[in-house]
Formats: C-alpha cells, sequence, structure tokens
C-alpha cells in the first residue's frame, strides 16, 4: 500500500513538473513557434531534443537570449527573433524540450 502510495504521488509530482515546464514555454512565446512533434515556424521541439544533448544547454541558452539571424540559420531559412524572456525562464524551457 506504501508503495502504490508513493507512485501515485511521484506521478503527480513529475507530471506537474512538466505541465509547470510547458507553461513557461507558452508563457515566455516559444510554444508560438515550437510545437512538440511538428516542425512549424521553428523545429519541432523532438527534433531539437535529437540534435542536442545536456552539455549543449548553456550554449542554447546563449543562441535563444541572441536569436538568430539570416546567415546563423541552420534548420531552415526563417530567423528566430533574440528572446525577452528572463534568461532563468529559457533554460527552463531547453531543458524540458531536450526531456523530449
Ligand atoms: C518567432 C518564432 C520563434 C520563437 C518565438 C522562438 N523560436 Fe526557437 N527557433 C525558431 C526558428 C525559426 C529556429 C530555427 C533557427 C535556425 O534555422 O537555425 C529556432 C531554433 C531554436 C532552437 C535550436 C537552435 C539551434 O541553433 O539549433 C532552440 C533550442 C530554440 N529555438 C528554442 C527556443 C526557445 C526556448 C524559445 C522561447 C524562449 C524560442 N525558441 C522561441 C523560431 C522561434
Amino acid at each position: 500500500m506504501k508503495n502504490i502510495l508513493y507512485s501515485v504521488t511521484c506521478f503527480f509530482v513529475f507530471s506537474s513538473m512538466s505541465y509547470a515546464d510547458q507553461m513557461t514555454a507558452t508563457k515566455s512565446g516559444c510554444a508560438g513557434c515550437h510545437q512538440i512533434a511538428m516542425k512549424t515556424v521553428g523545429p519541432a521541439i523532438k527534433d531539437i531534443a535529437a540534435k542536442y544533448t545536456a552539455t549543449d544547454i548553456d550554449g542554447l541558452v546563449t543562441v535563444v537570449k541572441a536569436g538568430k539571424k539570416s546567415g546563423e540559420l541552420i534548420w531552415g531559412s526563417i530567423p528566430m527573433p533574440a528572446s525577452p524572456a528572463p534568461e532563468a525562464d529559457i533554460k527552463k524551457v531547453i531543458e524540458w524540450m531536450l526531456t523530449h
């Protein structure tokens, strides 16, 4: 019984954690251009997760903060605007993206 309670609690803690990160992605404007499984304006979150690992997180935070202009693009021909979101939120969203 204890074990069941423990797993149920873990389930809620972890699912609400990822929900919170998804809310940060929405609040930070990332979700408008990045969908989980489908390339829209920006690359799919799954494709970003397939290309990068945890050691790339800090570099990606810098990239997202600065935005990407034509000439720097590697996914297509659409630039990414510099993000006005707080750095801690950007980092949280990228960490969340890489879990997909
Ligand atoms: C207006 C649309 C738009 C918004 C908003 C946006 N992105 Fe992007 N993002 C793009 C595009 C387009 C690319 C592909 C750039 C390229 O071709 O190199 C991209 C690329 C990326 C990459 C991969 C960068 C690389 O060099 O491989 C990451 C990570 C990323 N975005 C994260 C974010 C996060 C986090 C946010 C929110 C803070 C965000 N994006 C907001 C359009 C957007």
